[in-house]
Parts: structure tokens; sequence; C-alpha cells
């Protein structure tokens, strides 16, 4: 690598170091997005995102396809962003209850009675009872996520039903997607606290070789939204 190469990876990696959010920065309850903006892929201070700049941060920075990416920004920018001709997000406009967020979180509260907002912070209570899910001397697999999605289900009233439960279990598919490892299919528990417990990129980690598309990732989504529902209904029959 001659000097030039060297100086541009340096500024690359500063540019995209991580900086924790600053109380004036917007959030969303989203560890993936969140992460982007941590790291400089998205705007720092979360504020007035375009739809190119959404897209483009998913795949410099976690390798999804431009359709993927289209799919899952389109959508957010559809439902919760604003103006017409220009439309535009800011991150926090990701938590307003009944458009993209949902009840029974992994890791988040549900949005209190009385607001339309859910909380943006990771709940400790809750990360922590995410970490119990992996088998001792494993990571995070897809069933364990698919195990939790039933358990924090199983706490509301009725479960989620239509397209927020597959759109809810489409949130540990494409984390899971992106923060594996290739070879245990589980994401390592170092990986899982820094990614979800700090919405940092990890590690060690590496953005994923081969880019995450969109059929690939609504295949695991169906698969696990069918087993959530089938796991629901079982638990129920038993009580
Ligand atoms: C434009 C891209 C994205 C948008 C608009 C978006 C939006 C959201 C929203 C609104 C939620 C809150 C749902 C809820 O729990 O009520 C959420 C949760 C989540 N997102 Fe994203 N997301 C995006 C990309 C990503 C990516 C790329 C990842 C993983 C690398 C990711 C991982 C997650 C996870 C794991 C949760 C669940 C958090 C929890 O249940 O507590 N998201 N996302």
């Amino acid at each position: 690598m001659d000097e030039q190469d060297h100086s541009q990876q340096l500024r690359q990696h500063d540019q995209h170091a991580y900086i924790p959010p600053k109380a004036t920065d917007r959030r969303a309850p989203c560890p993936g997005v969140n992460t982007l903006a941590n790291h400089g892929y998205l705007p720092r201070d979360g504020k007035d995102i375009g739809l190119f700049k959404l897209m483009g941060a998913l795949r410099h920075g976690y390798n999804i396809t431009w359709i993927h990416s289209l799919f899952i920004a389109g959508t957010a920018m559809f439902l919760c962003g604003h103006g017409f001709f220009r439309r535009r997000i800011n991150l926090d406009d990701l938590a307003v209850h009944g458009k993209l967020e949902h009840d029974a979180s992994l890791i988040h509260r549900d949005t209190p009675i009385g607001t339309k907002r859910a909380p943006n912070d990771v709940d400790p209570e809750l990360f922590k009872e995410l970490l119990k899910y992996p088998a001792p001397g494993h990571g995070m697999s897809l069933h364990d996520f698919a195990r939790l999605r039933r358990d924090r289900e199983l706490l509301l009233p009725r479960p989620l039903e239509g397209w927020i439960k597959s759109v809810a279990c489409s949130e540990p598919v494409i984390a899971w997607f992106v923060m594996r490892d290739e070879a245990s299919g589980e994401i390592p528990i170092e990986r899982l606290k820094q990614f979800f417990g700090e919405e940092r990129l990890p590690d060690g980690w590496a953005r994923p070789k081969q880019p995450i598309r969109l059929f690939q990732s609504l295949g695991v989504v169906f698969s696990m939204t069918e087993s959530v529902t089938k796991m629901i209904d079982a638990s129920r029959k038993l009580d």
C-alpha cells in the first residue's frame, strides 16, 4: 500500500470512528440505524436524512444490496418521513408508535400509554434477558431470536398480527445477517453486547463479504414469522 492509500484509509477510519450521540442528537429504537449514525455513515446528529443517504449508509455500512436497501429505507421514508417532494426523516421519527414501531420489542420498552413515541434507549433489564438466550458457550442463533420474540409476544394481551409481525421478525433477521459469524451461524456474545448494547460496530467485526440480498432475507423472515406463530400457538395450548 503506498503512502497516499494508507493516509486515505486512515482518514476513512477517522470519518467512521465510533462517537456516542450527544443529548441533542436524534436516535431511533433501532440498533441498526443508530450504529450507522454513531459511526458517521448517517449524519451523526440523526437529522434530515434523505432516501439515498439512508440507502447509501445501509450499503456502505452493512453491504445490503441497493434493492434491499430501497425496500427497507423506502418503506421507512414512506411511513415515517416528512415532506412531499423532498421527503426526509429524523431518526426519532422511527419511534412513532403504530407505523414501524411496535410493542414487544426485544430490548426496548413499549410506548408508554398516553404518548406517541417508544423510548429510544436500550432497556438494561431487557438487554440482560436477551443475553440469557444463547446456549452456554454459544452465540445468538436465529432460533434463539425466535424464542425471544415468542416470549416477548406472549406477554402481550394479543400477539402481534399481520405484516407488523413480519416486521418484528425482520429486525433480528437483518441483524443476524449483518453480525453473524459465517462459520457458526451465530452472533458471538461480545458482538451482541457491542452492537445491541452500545450501538457500535463490534471490535473485530467486518462488513459481510457477500451482499445481503432482499429475497434471501425475506425467505428467512417468512420462516421465522411462521415458527414464532407456531411456538406461540403451542404455548397458548399448554396454558
Ligand atoms: C432504513 C433502515 C432501517 C429502518 C428504517 C429501521 C427501523 C427500525 C424500527 C422503526 C425499529 C423499532 C421496531 C420496534 O421494536 O418497535 C427497529 C428495530 C430494530 N432494528 Fe432496525 N431499521 C433499519 C435497519 C436496520 C438494520 C440494518 C439492522 C441490523 C443491522 C436493524 C436492526 C434492528 C433490530 C435488531 C431491531 C429490534 C430492536 C428491539 O426489538 O428492541 N435495523 N428498526
